[in-house]
């Protein structure tokens, strides 16, 4: 399936899903599906759900990036009909309906649907601007259960540097990481 989920970040996610005590996840971000999927294989087997946050729309991926920045032109040329579309598809061809929970709107205007220390883990993956990454730290932080985690793609970019160390200010410990395709996983302090 296209999208930017590496084996390695699978292979963790999918760890954290296959335990019975995870059973509400969300991800910020989720293009044509490909994480929440794997996410939503795993929960399946157990009655878990991840709810999937992305509105699907040119304007919400452009927020924070300045119109010559290559990011902005990339994401600016997808038909998001067809990437919703897509997602769609590929969630009925894997047969994960009854565990994804579609939330189409931009995360900042969806953070209050989720109760706070609510989540076993939070998949942040949506726009990576300096702006958005940050903001989806700082309004889905308390998202997280004490103990619970919180999975950051594309650690090795700066406009998410920013985010990551209001990460650790805000009491995260990382946990593991990875350079290939960098993502690093953190754990919300227990106390
Ligand atoms: C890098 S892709 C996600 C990749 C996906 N997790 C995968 O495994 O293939 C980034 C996604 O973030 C979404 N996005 C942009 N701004 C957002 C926002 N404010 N809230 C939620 N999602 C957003 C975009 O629409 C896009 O689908």
């Amino acid at each position: 399936m296209d999208g930017w989920c590496s084996d390695e970040k699978r292979d963790v996610l999918q760890e954290i899903c296959d335990n019975e005590n995870t059973c509400k996840v969300a991800e910020i971000g989720v293009y044509k599906g490909k994480s929440v999927i794997y996410m939503a294989q795993s929960l399946k087997k157990h009655g878990g759900l991840v709810y999937a946050i992305d509105p699907w729309t040119v304007k919400a991926v452009q927020q924070g990036y300045d119109n010559t920045d290559t990011n902005y032109k990339w994401w600016t040329k997808l038909d998001y009909s067809k990437t919703y579309n897509n997602f769609q598809e590929n969630v009925q061809t894997y047969g994960v309906q009854e565990t994804i929970v579609e939330v189409r709107g931009e995360s900042q205007d969806v953070f209050d649907q989720f109760k706070d220390e609510s989540l076993d883990l939070l998949h942040i993956d949506g726009n990576h601007s300096r702006l958005c990454s940050t903001r989806d730290v700082l309004l889905y932080f308390n998202k997280v259960k004490k103990g619970g985690y919180i999975m950051m793609d594309d650690t090795n970019w700066k406009t998410t540097f920013n985010a990551q160390r209001e990460l650790l200010r805000l009491g995260a410990v990382e946990v593991k990481s990875c350079e290939g395709r960098p993502w690093a996983l953190y754990k919300r302090n227990a106390v």
